[in-house]
């Protein structure tokens, strides 16, 4: 078999090589030529080779590329009777600079769990053992070197195309750059993946239609392909497109390889031929194991030569998956030979390839990989993104518009607090000054206080959206926890004042609490604050509980315990010692914001005594704070405000602290719990940048 290094690059039409580099004609011309090359490209000879071939240069490692392989790599899952079940069964291969590398099987024969192996993206519950190495060594990827663009979309489901992508070229570009640099960058991008026309549609998601299935995929490579990363993982790019759709959207990806040196490795479903004769190199895998690795033009020879020939006018690729999927094992027929039952199919074809010479060529050319690049680190100075000011900037302006546009984040819970104020406000009305009028003073606050803040939980669907694609935009690299944490902070807290304040106010003057504005502007503080307090528990909780229905549930929990263990249900004095007392009620931010409010509406104020029957005696507020609530008085209401913003701030940390411990801490886990082979595991220094390769 020919050397890798002497083989191909993907066939490409001439109008792709000539096309100008400009952003205009990139993009708009492309995409007027593109459909007459393609028909002017000849059609492949029995799907074998193209008439009119450019070959262009591979690149090579000196150019600091990356090169990318893995040997007899493993992964297995538990199979849920106490041992271990491989999806990725000994693999061996490569992707290097200036190349496609395309992974295709049959749904669920392993594609999305190499990507994720390959870009150090594996699950909990999956172990990893053997070699990936970047550029035959053990090394670091910097910030923006690499990126994953993976089967599920998460996207901000409010923005517009534009926004999305603007505002992603914000958060990843480097501060060099200018404004209109970047935007012209982003416009450039959205044009290149034929998205022009839905530039200003809004990406839509539950509860809103937007874009299509097909385009909400254009926009997850766009914004993966901003910064043109070195190394890119695709996962089925294509789905959901149609046929000339697909080999637009991969003819711009692979333009990426040709001219810049790129390394990208797609795993794809159903590749019509002209996209097949992007790729460089095709792996072909089958319940895990490889069936073919090499050239994808040569696949055809492989599948020939073994006694599958592709039938003439079938799509190659069509071929190849029909002959390796055992799902519908009746429904397969093997050419002339006759029906085969798959399963023996897919064995004759990977033992053949094992003893074949491409097996050799890849183990070979993997060794020399490891060999060139055993010197060679990835440039890390090559990249630079923007600057964490910028970045907090931005993540803020993005989340405030999408808090502004997302009913459900804030504007739905403004018009039930205000109903529930009302409510509030027409069961109190007119509280009075009588001795009455105690009891239910301190029950409306205690209301205020837990359930009506307790209903900050209901932002949290909204909020487990934006942390999906917090994980996903933190895994590659385009901002760390901190800012986010910053960002959601700061555009949150126009939004609750606002939800604090109008409900708050009708509750308070309609029932007539005391008078005085200062006592007013406390009351409020107390609310905005709890609602925070509530927001960051819940951040905590996402955190923890990926899952919105788990994490309601939890989150609920938590509260209900507070609540009941904040002095109101029972008495401070009379709470059980254990637990309760001791850590619970300190620990309850309920007990600090009750006793702030008590201490707020009953300081100053004077009611008739009830032992005197109404003929002249008073009690006073102090009194009632002191026997009745038994509040502490020791120190003022302030302090219990201080107390408060305090732990808005330390459950803000602590969300950052968990997710940067869980960044550190899970690989290390993993690594410790994986098979114990000779391991020369990828470790990246940068966590939030890059994959960490430490399975
Ligand atoms: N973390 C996991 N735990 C248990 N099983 C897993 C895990 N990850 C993958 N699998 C199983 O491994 C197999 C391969 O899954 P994978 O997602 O890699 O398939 P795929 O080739 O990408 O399929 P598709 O084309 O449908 O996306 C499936 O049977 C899947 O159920
Ligand atoms: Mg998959």
């Amino acid at each position: 078999m020919a050397s890798l290094q002497d083989t191909i690059h993907p066939y490409v039409g001439e109008s792709q090589l000539n096309s100008n580099s400009s952003a205009t004609q990139t993009s708009l011309e492309m995409l007027l030529k593109a459909p007459l090359e393609v028909e002017t490209s000849a059609p492949m000879p029995n799907h074998g080779v193209v008439d009119h071939v450019i070959r262009v240069e591979p690149w090579s490692n000196s150019d600091n590329g990356i090169s990318l392989t893995w040997e007899d790599l493993w992964v297995t899952v538990p199979d849920g009777k106490g041992s271990r079940r491989p999806i990725i069964q000994g693999l061996t291969g490569f992707a290097r600079p200036g190349e496609v590398l395309a992974i295709m099987g049959p749904s669920g024969c392993g594609k999305s769990t190499l990507l994720d192996a390959l870009a150090g993206r594996l699950g909990a519950n999956t172990r990893q053992a053997g070699d990936i190495l970047i550029n035959g060594q053990k090394q670091c990827l910097s910030y923006g070197t690499s990126a994953y663009v993976t089967q599920d979309e998460t996207l901000i489901a409010t923005l517009t195309v534009r926004e999305a992508v603007y505002y992603s070229a914000q958060l990843q570009l480097p501060n060099s750059m200018s404004k209109s640099e970047k935007k012209e960058r982003a416009e450039m991008t959205i044009r290149e993946m034929g998205l022009q026309d839905a530039m200003n549609t809004r990406i839509g998601g539950w509860g809103a239609k937007g874009l299509s299935g097909g385009q909400k995929r254009r926009v997850s490579i766009c914004i993966e392909i901003l910064t043109r990363p070195k190394l890119l993982f695709l996962d089925e790019p294509t789905s959901g497109l149609d046929s000339a759709a697909s080999y637009y959207v991969m003819s711009r990806i692979a333009k990426l390889e040709q001219r810049e040196g790129r390394t990208i490795v797609t795993s794809i479903h159903q590749p019509s031929s002209e996209v097949f004769r992007l790729f460089t190199n095709l792996c072909l895998l089958s319940s895990g194991r490889v069936v073919y690795f090499g050239p994808a033009s040569a696949t055809i020879e492989f599948f020939a030569s073994n006694g599958f020939p592709c039938p003439t006018l079938q799509n190659p690729s069509d071929h190849f998956l029909r002959t390796i999927n055992k799902d519908f094992d009746e429904d397969i027929e093997q050419g002339s030979s006759g029906k085969k039952v798959t399963e023996e199919v897919i064995d004759i074809l990977v033992q053949s390839f094992k003893s074949s010479d491409a097996y050799e060529e890849v183990k070979r050319q993997v060794s020399q990989i490891c060999k060139q690049g055993g010197n060679e680190s990835v440039d890390q100075k090559s990249r630079s993104h923007a600057s964490f000011f910028t970045q907090c900037l931005v993540l803020t302006k993005r989340s405030s518009v999408n808090m502004y546009r997302d009913l459900g984040y804030y504007w739905l819970r403004l018009a039930i607090y205000v109903f529930l104020c009302l409510g509030l406000g027409t069961i109190y009305y007119d509280i009075g000054s009588g001795n009455n009028s105690i009891e239910a003073r301190g029950a409306m606050l205690m209301f205020i206080a837990s359930f009506l803040t307790f209903m900050a939980i209901g932002g949290f669907p909204s909020f487990v959206e934006d942390m999906k694609v917090f994980e996903r935009e933190r895994l590659n690299g385009h901002y760390g926890t901190t800012a986010f944490a910053i960002a959601n902070t700061l555009s949150a807290v126009p939004y609750l004042l606002l939800v604090s304040l109008i409900p708050g106010a009708l509750a308070y003057y309609l029932t007539g609490l005391q008078r005085g504005f200062e006592h007013f502007l406390y009351f409020d503080l107390v609310i905005f604050t709890c609602m925070m307090l509530v927001e960051s528990l819940m951040m905590i909780v996402a955190s923890i509980v990926p899952n919105f229905l788990m994490g309601i549930i939890t989150g609920a929990g938590i509260q209900g315990l507070m609540i009941l263990g904040g002095g109101f249900f029972r008495l401070p004095n009379d709470l059980p010692k254990p637990f309760w007392k001791y850590p619970l009620y300190y620990i309850a931010f309920h007990k600090y914001a009750y006793q702030g409010m008590y201490k707020n509406e009953f300081e100053g104020l004077v009611f008739p005594s009830e032992q005197t029957g109404g003929r002249g005696g008073v009690v006073t507020g102090e009194y009632i704070l002191k026997n009745q609530f038994q509040v502490e008085m020791g120190y003022s209401k302030w302090v219990d405000l201080g107390i408060l913003m305090g732990m808005v701030v330390l459950y803000r940390v602590l969300f950052l602290v968990i997710i940067k411990t869980l960044e550190n801490v899970k690989p290390a886990i993993s690594k410790f719990m994986s098979v114990k082979s000779k391991q020369k595991i990828q470790v990246m220094e940068n966590p939030t940048a890059t994959p960490t390769h430490m399975n």
